[in-house]
């Protein structure tokens, strides 16, 4: 349908307002296939004119539209008709005969970083500058020294880590993120048949890590507040746990338990494996203590550029007890391994010129505003929210597997794409929901998603 054929007459004399009309007569052309997902509307001014209505009137019924999710507005493209009213075009052959995408899927998955919100000229210029030093002639199995020194900087200053007291500075090296530093630990530390206990629900990526070294993932319960440490079975070698930030569920494990999980881990021999992934991203209280702070003999602690800034960097860090340390550069000498400097160098020359602290700052309002945003949206309509005032999704629980299938279906039927809280266990799911990541899309697709999300998961 072009946008000069839209199908409306108004009826001036009737006493139904002139906006509901116009919404009405547009979701019948939606209905009976005159409109369909994709087509192009005017812009309110110019259909305002074409009808010879004021501009309110076409907003109010755009508004209406919206609110209702048959429409979305694209920010600087117009707006678009998302999808139809149920039993539409019931008879009718439609123009093609499979299903047409909706407009534009955007992508609510959590994990994507706010790669909008960086400064391209900061950005290009860290590029250049870290293009302008000399290739090394050798590797540098542990990383550029001057990463690692920056490395330790940010540790203190955003996690509250203090390598260079307890630790000796040696034990941070550089990584090519935390998947490959969990792959590099895999092979490098545990052996084949060792068993690691991972959080369920969890991060699949560090459980097909460690199986890809065929070390035996078992699972480890968790509940609001992270892993549960007594569900963690006897045996293991190690644990792996996402503490700042429970994945994907969304909570912090509180200062008891990260007690007693060191402790259970010097008794019972586990090397403790602490995914800090967007550990920088709190926007509430404090962070509490590391692990890495509160056992430095058994954690192996482990962070990412790939929330802060783009996982296309490649780099991250390990922070692990002098032992562990030295077997993962043995493993990289005898492999001939080591993470890239390029991404390094980057990270380097961002912390130089004070950029990457602007960048924290300023990526820190802006996810802190979306969640309230989406959280409050989302609470105001009677859907409870789960997950800490942190990081970059929320997650909404739902009754089972058949109503998370059709939530994410009907979902990417209007154009957003979800995740679904089953793909993230290791095991038989238990828990069902969505996590809605607000990170990766703008701001203006999050607030126009916004009444749709609300439409799909509002309690009937
Ligand atoms: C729980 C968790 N850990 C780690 C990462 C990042 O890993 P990497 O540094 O390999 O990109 C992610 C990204 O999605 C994540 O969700």
């Amino acid at each position: 349908m072009t946008e000069t054929a839209l199908p409306v007459t108004l009826d001036r004399s009737a006493a139904e307002p002139l906006a509901v009309q116009l919404a009405e007569a547009l979701r019948a052309a939606a209905a009976d296939g005159r409109l369909r997902s994709g087509d192009r509307l005017p812009s309110t001014r110019a259909l305002a004119e074409r009808l010879g209505v004021s501009r309110t009137v076409t907003a109010a019924a755009y508004e209406q539209l919206h609110a209702e999710g048959w429409i979305a507005g694209r920010h600087g493209s117009g707006t678009y008709v998302t999808t139809t009213p149920p039993g539409s075009l019931k008879g009718r052959p439609r123009r093609v005969s499979a299903p047409e995408p909706a407009v534009d899927v955007i992508d609510f998955a959590p994990g994507a970083p706010w790669a909008e919100g960086l400064d391209r000229a900061a950005w290009r210029r860290a590029w250049r500058a870290a293009a302008d030093s000399l290739p090394l002639f050798r590797p540098q199995r542990g990383g550029l020294p001057e990463y690692r020194e920056v490395v330790a900087e940010h540790l203190l200053r955003h996690r509250g880590l203090a390598v260079r007291g307890g630790l000796r500075e040696e034990s941070v090296l550089a990584t090519g993120g935390t998947t490959a530093a969990l792959v590099e630990l895999a092979s490098a530390v545990l052996r084949p048949g060792d068993v690691v206990a991972v959080e369920e629900p969890g991060y699949q990526r560090a459980v097909g890590a460690l199986r890809s070294a065929r070390i035996k993932v078992v699972q480890a319960p968790v509940d609001s507040e992270g892993l549960l440490v007594e569900g963690v079975p006897e045996g293991v070698r190690g644990v792996y746990c996402s503490p700042a930030h429970q994945y994907p569920m969304g909570g912090r494990m509180s200062a008891g338990r990260r007690v007693a999980l060191v402790e259970r881990a010097r008794r019972e021999g586990w090397l403790v494996i602490e995914d800090d992934y967007d550990g920088e991203l709190r926007y509430d209280v404090a962070p509490l203590p590391l692990l890495a702070a509160l056992a430095p003999d058994v954690v192996v602690h482990l962070g990412t550029t790939s929330k802060i800034l783009t996982p296309t960097l490649g780099a991250g860090w390990m922070v692990a007890p002098e032992p562990i340390a030295a077997e993962v550069l043995a493993h990289r000498d005898r492999t001939g391994t080591s993470p890239s400097a390029a991404g390094q160098r980057v990270l380097v020359e961002l912390a130089r010129t004070g950029d990457l602290g602007r960048h924290l700052r300023k990526l820190r309002r802006e996810l802190s505003e979306r969640r309230a945003l989406v959280a409050s949206t989302l609470a105001s309509a009677g859907v409870e929210v789960l997950g800490d005032d942190a990081g970059a999704h929320v997650v909404v629980l739902l009754g089972d597997a058949a109503e998370e299938r059709e939530l994410l279906v009907a979902a990417e039927a209007r154009g957003l794409r979800l995740d679904g809280l089953a793909r993230h266990h290791a095991g038989r799911p238990k828990v069902f929901g969505v996590a809605i990541g607000y990170g990766a899309c703008s701001r203006e697709q999050l607030v126009d998603a916004l009444p749709v999300l609300v439409e799909l998961l509002r309690p009937s």
